[in-house]
């Protein structure tokens, strides 16, 4: 713990005359990567909540989803692990489950229904051997394309619903000295990029079929080298300034209307609300082009490290995970988050008008489909995945033949 955090709470309990033991289990440090302005306003929502519940919030932010990953599972290893921590429910967060560094909310999870409360997709991967290793917070969609509503005007372009329509807006964008496409170059954001293409153009069947078998003739397909090729076709619509961009930077460009479009996660719509914009006016929201409807949903959620090597949740983590389903909590901390929640049961009508068309499209099953780890697929995958994505993105002369082929090879070896 911070030397801080210990200071302020003796501080606390000499004014308080509360015992030590007691202050202490109501503490919690809670890692995260949410960083951004709208993040950071978002996750305030939960800690007000916790606060007033009598916990002692301390915060570690760390930037960068993979940084806080890492930071989370090196506390663990290390013997000095956050109480609770940010992660993505799926995969990867097994793995952590799998070598006993997870404490499980099963207890505040059966007290509260949360089997009956949230859908049975989110209930399934975040549970372990029964148990709730994570309180799941809201359902993002990584396949959004947000687009400046003038900056279309200007060049004359409606919102493209197939690649082909992309490219010829995104030529006469260019002509008109806009920016296209504001990518933030970090392989994590060029891979949701590329997942919004091999939806569009594979479909949800291929797109599913592929992450779920990792299958080498479904890698080798001609579909995926149309995959390749319209990746590749994107190239030059993205500015030189983007590697190593932050994603909320490019969003902060396609609300200038300096660039026209980001495809982005609906986090994106977080920063959008932040700037008072209400989604949907100057700034809108558009399923990425593809050829049938479907929404790749990934899952914040907050997992709790087995303290002392307990399995069971300390009372101070059991209090997050009932905090951040608390109805109120939901709607308040989504509407800022730019996502729907993960409660089925929480009314969301005023939600703005993205939101509304996630979860209209969300009561279709047909729909959903889910990140890369989600699926199961290892975090070494994970990782090997979005390298080659990356490399392909970034190397001028590679074709697209040759990154398809790098990309089924990096994956093979990886699995
Ligand atoms: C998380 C979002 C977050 C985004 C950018 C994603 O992995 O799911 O909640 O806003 O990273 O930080």
């Amino acid at each position: 713990m911070k030397k801080f955090s210990k200071i302020a709470m003796l501080a606390t309990l000499l004014s308080t005359g509360v015992s030590a033991g007691a202050l202490h289990a109501q503490t919690a440090e809670v890692l995260h990567w949410w960083t951004s302005g709208s993040e950071q306003a978002a996750l305030a929502e939960v800690r007000t909540a916790f606060e007033a519940k009598g916990g002692t919030w301390v915060d570690t932010p760390i930037a960068g989803g993979g940084n806080a990953r890492a930071a989370a599972v090196n506390r663990m290893l290390g013997g000095d692990p956050a109480s609770v921590f940010q992660f993505s429910i799926g995969q990867q967060l097994r793995e952590l489950a799998d070598q006993g560094l997870l404490a499980n909310v099963g207890k505040i999870a059966s007290d509260e229904s949360w089997d009956e409360k949230l859908p049975p997709l989110i209930v399934k991967a975040a549970k372990y051997d029964g148990d709730y290793i994570a309180a799941p917070i809201n359902i993002h969609g990584e396949n959004w394309m947000f687009f400046n509503k003038e900056a279309l005007e200007k060049a004359g372009v409606d919102v493209p619903k197939s690649w082909p329509e992309f490219m010829a807006a995104a030529k006469k964008l260019e002509e008109a000295g806009i920016i296209p496409i504001g990518l933030g170059g970090q392989p994590w954001q060029e891979r949701i990029m590329f997942n919004s293409v091999l939806l569009g153009v594979g479909g949800r069947d291929f797109y599913a079929k592929l992450y779920s078998t990792l299958d080498d003739d479904l890698l080798a397909s001609d579909t995926m080298g149309e995959v390749f090729e319209t990746f590749a076709a994107l190239k030059p619509f993205v500015d030189e300034s983007s590697p190593g961009r932050n994603w909320n930077e490019a969003t902060s460009m396609v609300i200038k209307g300096d660039a026209a479009f980001q495809f982005m996660g609906d986090w994106a719509k977080g920063e959008i609300i932040a700037a008072g914009i209400e989604p949907g006016s100057t700034v809108g929201c558009a399923f990425a082009p593809a050829i049938d409807t479907a929404y790749i949903m990934t899952v914040d959620a907050f997992a709790f490290s087995a303290m002392d090597g307990e399995e069971e949740a300390t009372p101070a983590q059991a209090k997050m995970a009932q905090v951040m389903l608390e109805p109120d909590v939901q709607i308040a901390f989504n509407k800022k988050k730019g996502s729907i929640p993960a409660r089925l049961d929480v009314p969301a009508d005023s939600f703005d008008s993205c939101a509304q068309m996630a979860i209209k499209t969300l009561q279709d099953p047909k729909t959903h489909l889910v990140s890369t780890g989600l699926f199961g697929v290892p975090s070494s995958v994970s990782g090997a995945i979005d390298d080659s994505i990356s490399n392909f993105w970034n190397s001028a002369d590679m074709s697209p033949q040759e990154g398809q082929e790098q990309f089924r090879q990096a994956i093979s070896n990886a699995k």
